[in-house]
C-alpha cells in the first residue's frame, strides 16, 4: 500500500492512534485560513513552476498541477469544493483535492517545501493584497474629509483645549487635522507593505532544502521585492503582521477620536452637525431618540483592534525558534483587524460625506468662551506691551466682561481703555471671530485661505 494512503492525514505515517474529534477541532485552522485559498494556489503554482524550471519535477507534472489548481480554484469559487476539518488547514485541503484531480503530480507539489514556509508565504501574500485594497479605502475617506473641509473652509468652530473654548478655528481646518493623521496612517501601511513583501518560501520546515531551488525566481513570479534572507526567521517571525496591527490600532485610534467628536457635535447641546439618519439608530423604548451608533461602534471596535495587536505581540513573545504551532493563532486577529479597518473606513467615507453643518450653533458656542482673548493680547503686544503683561491685562478684561455677562467685543471702548491706554477703535476688528481666523494666515494656520491652500496641496498629493 502506498504509505500516504494509510490515513487521511498526510503526516500520519508514524502515528499509532487516530486523533480525537476534540483535538481535531482544536488544532484545525481550515475554518478561518481558507480565506487564503487564492494566495495558497498562487504560491503553489509559482513553486511548481520553479520546480519544473529547475528540473526537480517534470514539465508534465507542472502542466498537471496548473490544470488541477485551475480546477480547484473554480470549485472553491463556485462553492462546490468540500472543505474538510479532517484535512486540518487550507494547504492540506487544496493539496488533497489537487491530488485527487491529477494524481502523482499533486503529490510532487510539496517537494522542497513545508507547510511552515507555505503558510508564511500565503499570509504575506494575503496581507500584501489586503494593504493594496485598504489604501484606496483610506484615500476615499480622505477625499470625503477634503470635500467637507472645502465646503466648510471658512465656517468658524470653537477650537477646544481641555474641552473648553480656546480659540476660533474653521471647521475645514479641524477636518484637515484628520486628513493629516490619515496621511501618516497610509504611510505606515505602505511601509509595512515593504517589509511584508519578502518571500519565505524555500526556507522549508526551518533549515532550507536539499533541492536546487531558485528562490529569487519564485519571488519574482509572486511579485515579492526579495527573499527572506534567513530560513529560520522566514518561517518563524510574524512581525509584519504585528506591524500591520499596530498601524491598524493607530488608525482606529484616530477614527475613535473623530467618533468621539461626532458624538459630541451631534448632541443637541452642541448641535454643530447632523449625521445622516442611515448612520444612526433609534431606541426600542424612547421614541424621541436618534443615536450615533456608527461612531460609537467605531470607538468600541478600536478596543478590539488594540486587542488584536496585543494578542499578536503576546503570541510571539515566548516562542523559541523556529516555527511553532502557536503561529496558527496569528490569522484570526490579523483577518479581523483587516475586516474591521476596511469596514470602518468605508462607512466613514460615506458618513462624512453625509454630514450637514449648523454654522449658527458653532458661532453661538464661540460667543460664549472669550475665544478672541488671545487676539486681544496679541494686539497689545503689537502696540509694544510685553506679551506676559498683555496676557495679565486681558485676564482682567475677561473678568470684567464675565461680570457684565458680555463678550470682549461688547465691552465699550472706554471700559477696555481702563485696562490699557494702548487700546483704540482698531481693536474691535481684532476681536471678531472672522478677524481672529483671518489673522492666522501662515502655513498650517486656520485662516480660510490657508485651509483652501492646504486642500489644494492635499488634492495634488
Ligand atoms: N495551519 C498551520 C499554520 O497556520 C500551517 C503550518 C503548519 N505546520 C506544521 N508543521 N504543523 O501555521
Amino acid at each position: 500500500m502506498n504509505p500516504s494512503d494509510s490515513s487521511q492525514y498526510t503526516w500520519a505515517g508514524r502515528f499509532s492512534e487516530p486523533m480525537s474529534d476534540l483535538v481535531k477541532r482544536y488544532t484545525a485552522s481550515v475554518n478561518f485560513d481558507r480565506r487564503m485559498w487564492r494566495q495558497d494556489i498562487r504560491a503553489s503554482v509559482a513553486h511548481a513552476t520553479m520546480l519544473a524550471r529547475q528540473e526537480i519535477i517534470s514539465a508534465g507534472d507542472l502542466a498537471d498541477i496548473e490544470r488541477g489548481m485551475a480546477q480547484v480554484g473554480r470549485e472553491i469559487e463556485n462553492g462546490s469544493f468540500v472543505w474538510s476539518l479532517d484535512l486540518e488547514d487550507v494547504h492540506l485541503n487544496i493539496e488533497k483535492r489537487l491530488t485527487a484531480l491529477v494524481g502523482d503530480a499533486g503529490k510532487r507539489l510539496h517537494t522542497g517545501r513545508s507547510r511552515n514556509d507555505q503558510v508564511a508565504t500565503d499570509i504575506r501574500l494575503y496581507l500584501r493584497d489586503a494593504i493594496d485594497e485598504l489604501l484606496p479605502l483610506l484615500r476615499q475617506f480622505q477625499t470625503s474629509l477634503l470635500n467637507l473641509a472645502e465646503k466648510e473652509a471658512a465656517t468658524p468652530l470653537p477650537g477646544f483645549t481641555h474641552l473648553q473654548v480656546a480659540q476660533p478655528v474653521t471647521f475645514g481646518h479641524h477636518l484637515l487635522a484628520y486628513f493629516e493623521m490619515m496621511q501618516r496612517d497610509a504611510e505606515r501601511f505602505s511601509d509595512c507593505r515593504r517589509r511584508t513583501n519578502r518571500l519565505p518560501l524555500g526556507a522549508a520546515a526551518l533549515a532550507g532544502t536539499t533541492y536546487p531551488i531558485d528562490r529569487h525566481f519564485v519571488a519574482e513570479l509572486l511579485g515579492f521585492d526579495g527573499v527572506c534572507e534567513n530560513s529560520l526567521d522566514a518561517v518563524s517571525d510574524r512581525d509584519f503582521a504585528i506591524e500591520f496591527c499596530a498601524a491598524c490600532a493607530m488608525l482606529m485610534m484616530h477614527l475613535s477620536r473623530l467618533s468621539e467628536e461626532l458624538v459630541l457635535w451631534m448632541n443637541p447641546r452642541f448641535g454643530f452637525i447632523r449625521i445622516a439618519d442611515r448612520f444612526c439608530t433609534g431606541s426600542s423604548i424612547m421614541p424621541q431618540k436618534k443615536n450615533p451608533d456608527v461612531p460609537e461602534l467605531a470607538r468600541g471596535k478600536t478596543g478590539r483592534v488594540y486587542g488584536h495587536l496585543t494578542a499578536l505581540l503576546t503570541l510571539m513573545k515566548g516562542q523559541p525558534l523556529a516555527y511553532n504551532k502557536d503561529n496558527q493563532e496569528d490569522k484570526e486577529p490579523l483577518f479581523d483587524a483587516i475586516d474591521t479597518v476596511s469596514d470602518t473606513l468605508c462607512i466613514f467615507a460615506e458618513m462624512i460625506a453625509g454630514i450637514t453643518v449648523n454654522p449658527e450653533k458653532m458661532r453661538d458656542a464661540l460667543a460664549e468662551g472669550f475665544a478672541t482673548a488671545t487676539d486681544l493680547a496679541d494686539f497689545l503686544t503689537r502696540k509694544g506691551l510685553p506679551f506676559r503683561d498683555a496676557h495679565a491685562t486681558v485676564g482682567l478684561a475677561v473678568r470684567r466682561a464675565e461680570e457684565l455677562g458680555v463678550d470682549l467685543a461688547q465691552l465699550p471702548l472706554a471700559e477696555l481703555q481702563s485696562f490699557s491706554p494702548l487700546l483704540d477703535e482698531e481693536v474691535f476688528a481684532v476681536l471678531t471671530i472672522d478677524g481672529s481666523l483671518a489673522a492666522r494666515a501662515h502655513i498650517g494656520g486656520t485662516a480660510p485661505e490657508q485651509v483652501l491652500a492646504a486642500i489644494s496641496r492635499a488634492r495634488r498629493g
